[in-house]
């Protein structure tokens, strides 16, 4: 049985995930506390929750500090997540995964809190192994213009398992592949948002590079299942665990889908590839399914459909 006063801290709250996160957390009878700076969200996505009898929003930049509320669980969304959006204030996206990490597990050394981190595959950088399981060490640039991300969730990673050994914090590190669905940001220059936004303007669709290179897609659904069985588990995994679907599309073929689906015409605008831009990703998500039975379930076209319908009233 539950513990019905538990209460769940989410930073990053008004995000796409952690908008998502929230719902799925106050389903489960949970009093949940939103946190963030409104950076890359908003409060149209919380909109719904707000004046729910079990959720509270608080205002603040995480590298100042958390709120002080007492939360049995602390998940930890707080980042912009679109090259476009983490390299617009580079330190400041550095700052948050790191600073932000720490302040989170310090918070949880103290009061013994269980700590979700939304780790990322750009862990992994330009993989050379195909997919990619959670032992492969990655290749990332550390000084290129996609470190502030890389390197600020490789460093938050080190946190936390250091903050494991030594202060035996409850860490659950998922290590996020592409996810999209409803509450994306139409500008925020993720692929899928942004090739919806323009077959649904009716405008030609950008493709980076020659549109050859990979990405696996995950429905949000999906995502926060793993989210919530990987922190349901009894005992903590020993490192961080892959969450992402393993359906892989060049980014020409999710183009040629989401203009069909959205109704426009086939005209694309090719663009140079931006720079240390990953040729494939696909997760090895063998460890989750071992370990919670993790599996997503709503193909591409399914999910597809699911956000254009947001797009087409929310955006
Ligand atoms: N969506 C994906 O495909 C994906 C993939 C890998 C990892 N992730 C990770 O999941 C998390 C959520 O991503 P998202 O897709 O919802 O992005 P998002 O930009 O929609 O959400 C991030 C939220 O964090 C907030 N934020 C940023 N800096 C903050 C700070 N210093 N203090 C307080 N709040 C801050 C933003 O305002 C925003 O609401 C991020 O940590 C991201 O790195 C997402």
């Amino acid at each position: 049985m539950r513990d019905l006063s538990h209460t769940s801290l989410v930073t990053g709250a008004a995000g796409f995930l952690g908008s998502h996160l929230c719902d799925r957390l106050l389903a489960r009878g949970d009093n949940v506390i939103g946190f963030d700076n409104l950076l890359t969200g908003s409060m149209a996505k919380i909109s719904h929750l707000m004046g729910h009898q079990r959720f509270a929003f608080i205002e603040g930049d995480l590298i100042e500090g958390l709120p002080d509320v007492d939360a049995a669980e602390i998940y930890n969304l707080a980042c912009a997540a679109s090259p476009l959006r983490y390299q617009a204030d580079p330190v400041h996206t550095f700052r948050t995964s790191v600073i932000g990490m720490y302040n989170v597990l310090e918070r949880a050394r103290r009061t013994g809190a269980r700590v979700f981190q939304a780790s990322t595959s750009e862990v992994y950088g330009d993989p050379e192994i195909h997919p990619q399981p959670e032992t492969y060490n990655g290749n990332v640039n550390p000084v290129g213009p996609r470190a502030c991300y890389d390197e600020g969730k490789r460093g938050a990673e080190t946190l936390c398992f250091d903050y494991k050994r030594v202060h035996g914090v409850d860490v659950r590190v998922a290590r996020i592949f592409n996810t999209y669905g409803p509450r994306m940001g139409g500008d925020d220059g993720r692929v899928v948002s942004n090739l919806i936004a323009q077959a649904l303007q009716g405008g030609s669709l950008t493709i980076y590079g020659d549109g050859s290179q990979t990405r696996s897609f995950c429905y949000v659904d999906d995502l926060i299942d793993g989210f919530m069985g990987l922190m349901e588990l009894p005992a903590a995994p020993a490192g961080p665990v892959n969450l992402g679907s393993t359906g892989e599309f060049t980014i020409m073929e999710l183009a040629h889908i989401v203009s069909a689906m959205a109704g426009a015409g086939l005209a694309f605008e090719m663009q140079q590839l931006p720079q240390d831009d990953p040729q494939q990703r696909k997760p090895d998500i063998s460890l989750a399914h071992a370990l919670f039975g993790f599996a997503p379930k709503i193909e591409l076209r399914e999910g597809l459909a699911r956000t254009i319908d947001h797009f087409r009233t929310a955006n």
